[in-house]
This record gives C-alpha cells, sequence and structure tokens, in this order.
C-alpha cells in the first residue's frame, strides 16, 4: 500500500491506473478506522481493481461548538487497518483545500432534515469536501455507510443532480456484539453511558417489529424505549426521499439521533 498526501501526485496515480483500464474504488473516511469502514473498503474491493482510501478530518462539516478539536486519531492503527482490507492507495491529505477555496455545493430539500435541520452547513460541508475528493480521486464506484443514512442519500442525490460518472453503493450498517451501531463517537461514552446508548438500536428493533403499524404510534414505542438525554429527533421517513410518512404505504426507514451527556450518536433501521 502507498500512502500520499498531496492531490496531485494522488490524481496521477489514479489517472495512470484508469489509463490500464482499472476500475478505482473510492472510501472516504475521517479516520480513527473500525469494523464499519473496512466493511466498506472490503465490499469497494469486490468491485475495483485498484482501492483508494482517505483520511481527512474536514473541519467545513463540523459546526461551532462541536468535536472537531477532539475528533479521535490513529494513524497508525488506521493505516494498518487499511493495508489489511485492500487499500492500494491511502490518500492522508494535510491541506485538502487550496488557499482561496471558495466553491460551496449545497443541496437543498433533503439536506433541510433530520441532522441537516439540527447541524446547520454540516452537509453543505460533506458534499463540497466529497465533490473535491471525487474531483482528486475520480473514482469509478464509492462506498458510504448506512450507519449516516442521510448523508448516503444526500451523496446519491449531488452525484445524480450534477452527472458525476460514478456509482454509489451503501454499505452495511455494521454493530457491536451487543448491538451499538459502530461510531468513532462511541469512544467519548462513558461506561453507563454506553450501556444506555443501547436503547438506541433497541428502540428502532422495537419499532420494526411492533405488528400496529400507525406511525404516531410507532414513534411512541420507540420513544418509550429510548433512556438517553434528549431526542435529536425520532422519525420515520421514506426510504429514498427521507420525506416524513404519516402513514406506513411504502418504504420506510425509521432515525434516531439522540445525546448523552456531550455525545450526540445516530442510528437507523428498515422498517
Ligand atoms: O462519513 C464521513 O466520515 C464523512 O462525512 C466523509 C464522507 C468522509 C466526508 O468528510
Amino acid at each position: 500500500m502507498r500512502t500520499e498526501a498531496d492531490p496531485g501526485r494522488l490524481q496521477a496515480q489514479v489517472l495512470a491506473w484508469r489509463a490500464e483500464g482499472l476500475r478505482v474504488g473510492f472510501v472516504p473516511t475521517m479516520g480513527f478506522l473500525h469494523a464499519g469502514h473496512t466493511s466498506l473498503m472490503d465490499l469497494a474491493a469486490t468491485r475495483c481493481d485498484r482501492l483508494v482510501v482517505s483520511i481527512f478530518v474536514n473541519p467545513m462539516q463540523f459546526g461551532p461548538g462541536e468535536d472537531l478539536d477532539v475528533y479521535p486519531r490513529d494513524p497508525q492503527g488506521d493505516a494498518a487497518k487499511c493495508a489489511a482490507h485492500g487499500c492500494d492507495l491511502l490518500f492522508t491529505p494535510e491541506a485538502f483545500y487550496p488557499q482561496d477555496f471558495s466553491t460551496r455545493v449545497i443541496l437543498g430539500g433533503i439536506t433541510d432534515r433530520l441532522c441537516g435541520a439540527r447541524r446547520p452547513g454540516h452537509f453543505e460541508g460533506v458534499t463540497t469536501v466529497v465533490a473535491r475528493l471525487f474531483g482528486v480521486v475520480q473514482p469509478h464506484v464509492a462506498v458510504f455507510g448506512e450507519k449516516d443514512y442521510q448523508q448516503l442519500a444526500v451523496i446519491r442525490r449531488m452525484v445524480r443532480d450534477l452527472a458525476m460518472p460514478i456509482e454509489i453503493l451503501g454499505g452495511e450498517l455494521i454493530r457491536d456484539h451487543d448491538g451499538l451501531a459502530l461510531s468513532s463517537r462511541n469512544k467519548y461514552l462513558s461506561a453507563a453511558n454506553r450501556e444506555r446508548a443501547l436503547t438506541l438500536h433497541r428502540a428502532l428493533y422495537a419499532m420494526r417489529v411492533t405488528e400496529d403499524r400507525n406511525v404516531e404510534r410507532l414513534l411512541d414505542v420507540g420513544r418509550d424505549v429510548l433512556d438517553v438525554d434528549r431526542i435529536d429527533y425520532l422519525e420515520i421517513v421514506d426510504t429514498s426521499s427521507l420525506e416524513p410518512l404519516t402513514t406506513m404505504d411504502r418504504p420506510a426507514r425509521a432515525l434516531v439521533a439522540a445525546f448523552l451527556g456531550k455525545t450526540r450518536l445516530i442510528d437507523n433501521v428498515a422498517l
């Protein structure tokens, strides 16, 4: 595995591969990699000849007071995991944006709800960095986790709207042995809060198995199970538009975001 910090040199390598007719896969990450990330690499590796993984903690997608300064990092451990999961080229840019970078990619509608409504500017930061990463990396296929379900939907929409010739794949949400959705932010949880965090997936699964398909009553089932300091949102939405549903008349997904102390966790399941 080669590691490259310079966007120009990385792109030159990818273009050389493309010129040889090789299919390039891409997994963008912010590092502190866990089994959720490596499962995305494993999936990407089945769909490409050369795999690029990026590690860049993107300041643009963090709001004031969020955890940018303390976001966990483990460069050596990350590199070992990438090498073990089929990565050919690890992209670790230090200064990823040119000094006078002035472009923003902003999607309306789909970013106005859920995490987008609660974290102003977050998806603008995500779509801007991912658009630039796509420009640099030039992948044929890119993989994003279903754990960040809204992010996956937003990226699919951006790629469709801007006619980017990139196949977007969703990688399955990976859970710990006790059901907690894997997240780099789980590291912030005290033992007691980690135990309470288990109620996120328990709430979602209780909703999934409830026979009564009335949306309001399903949301009550979820709220009754949640033991958190604050529910940021608990919603049942259309699987692809992410519009809130009032009746369960089409494929639906339940999404939750909640705070335990200062830590904000998200989770989702198909209903
Ligand atoms: O999901 C993430 O880790 C980030 O939002 C991403 C897609 C790497 C963009 O910074």
